[in-house]
């Protein structure tokens, strides 16, 4: 519930159900949480306090509020996080803590029987059941591991209303960010543009063009256990972008931009790789495609680069689908058929999970 006011955690604390939200909650069997938001005043009143060490003791989950400024004109404690940071609490709790029982009440299928039974039986919403221990997730190598993920195509200036840009709908690099939370993985995902909404449960970090997406790697990376660069850098930048709209002119039919490289993100994460650090590639070509891969995860220094062909009819960018090939430094190439984005995700990480264990 967020945000939560005060006459919210009033009535949660009283068990009142004088509305369709509180119907809602006083119904649920799954955990609950609250973050309060509220004027200061109001938030450090006792009686406010007393009602949110009661949700406290009825196992509700309550995100403290933050200090800052209030819609009041005051300053103190009172404001609601930002939605990625209660995001990231609730991702904390589902996949970083296997000991957390409460997750069982999203893992048990209850049938209409075991229903009636916990209705009348159950602690109230939140609470820990004592009955139920959790259902243990399979092993995967990226359990509670800090991954990043680049997804999207950079664009890289001309002017300010123009810029050298790509198609990529960013569709892949989310499938992978979704496999990799459902892996248990602490998932940072570095956006550039993309063309379908980005997951939950990650933190995100939007980007514009190839040097913001390798600032914001660089400044991650040392922290992570791994990184899959699925993003479609440019590789190239015009050399200066003009300050102000390029106008056309009567007497000229041409301009010339001069374009300079872009850094190579996956390259400099791989060249900086620690022993425990794992790096993984995506490679997008259209002729040698084989020769191309394996030239790239040396050159790269990735431990992993996944071919996809454009010569295939099922990908291109923004279908929901792919065809790739597996490369690795020491063994044979591994071949996924067509299939869903979401399930070649799947299968990536289950494989690299694998080998990574090893
Ligand atoms: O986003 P979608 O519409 O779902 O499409 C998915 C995809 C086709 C974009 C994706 O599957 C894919 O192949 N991404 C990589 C595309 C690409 O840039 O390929 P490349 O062969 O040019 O680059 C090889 C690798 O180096 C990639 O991991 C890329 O992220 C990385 N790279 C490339 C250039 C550069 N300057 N820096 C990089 O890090």
């Amino acid at each position: 519930l967020a945000p939560c006011t005060a006459n919210t955690v009033a009535k949660l604390a009283m068990g009142i159900c004088d509305n369709f939200l509180l119907a809602t909650v006083l119904s649920a069997r799954c955990p609950v949480w609250v973050a309060p938001a509220m004027d200061l005043d109001m938030f450090t009143h006792p009686a406010t306090q007393r009602n949110l060490s009661q949700l406290s003791a009825l196992n509700y989950h309550c995100i403290e509020p933050e200090s800052g400024e209030l819609a009041s004109g005051l300053t103190g404690k009172g404001r609601m996080p930002e939605p990625e940071t209660l995001v990231g609490f609730l991702g904390d709790f589902f996949h970083n803590s296997s000991s957390n029982s409460d997750s069982s009440y999203l893992d048990k299928p209850v049938s209409a029987e075991n229903s009636i039974a916990t209705t009348t039986t159950t602690a109230p919403a939140g609470a820990t059941p004592s009955d139920t221990p959790p259902i243990p997730r399979p092993y995967s190598w990226y359990r509670n591991k800090h991954v990043l993920i680049t997804t999207g195509g950079t664009r890289e200036a001309i002017d300010p209303v123009r810029y050298i840009g790509n198609h990529s709908s960013g569709k892949m690099g989310i499938a992978l960010a979704e496999a990799l939370v459902e892996a248990g993985a602490i998932v940072h995902l570095v956006a550039a543009h993309v063309s379908t909404p980005l997951p939950l449960f990650c933190q995100i970090y939007r980007v514009d063009s190839a040097d913001d997406m390798l600032s914001q790697c660089l400044s991650l990376f040392p922290s992570m256990d791994a990184a899959w660069m699925v993003a479609a850098v440019a590789d190239f930048k015009p050399l200066t972008a003009a300050t102000e709209k390029i106008k056309k002119s009567d007497t000229q039919e041409t301009i010339t931009l001069t374009l300079t490289k872009n850094p190579d993100i996956l390259a400099t994460l791989g060249k900086n790789k620690q022993p425990h650090q794992r790096v993984c590639g995506f490679a997008l070509e259209t002729e040698n495609e084989i020769f191309h891969a394996q030239e790239k995860l040396r050159k790269k220094n990735a431990d992993c680069i996944v071919l996809n062909s454009l010569k295939s009819k099922s990908v291109n960018f923004g279908s929901d689908y792919n065809e790739v090939t597996l490369f690795s430094a020491n063994r044979e190439p591994l071949a996924f058929p067509v299939d869903s984005k979401s399930a070649i995700a799947q299968q990536l990480i289950h494989t690299t999970s694998t080998w990574f264990s090893e």
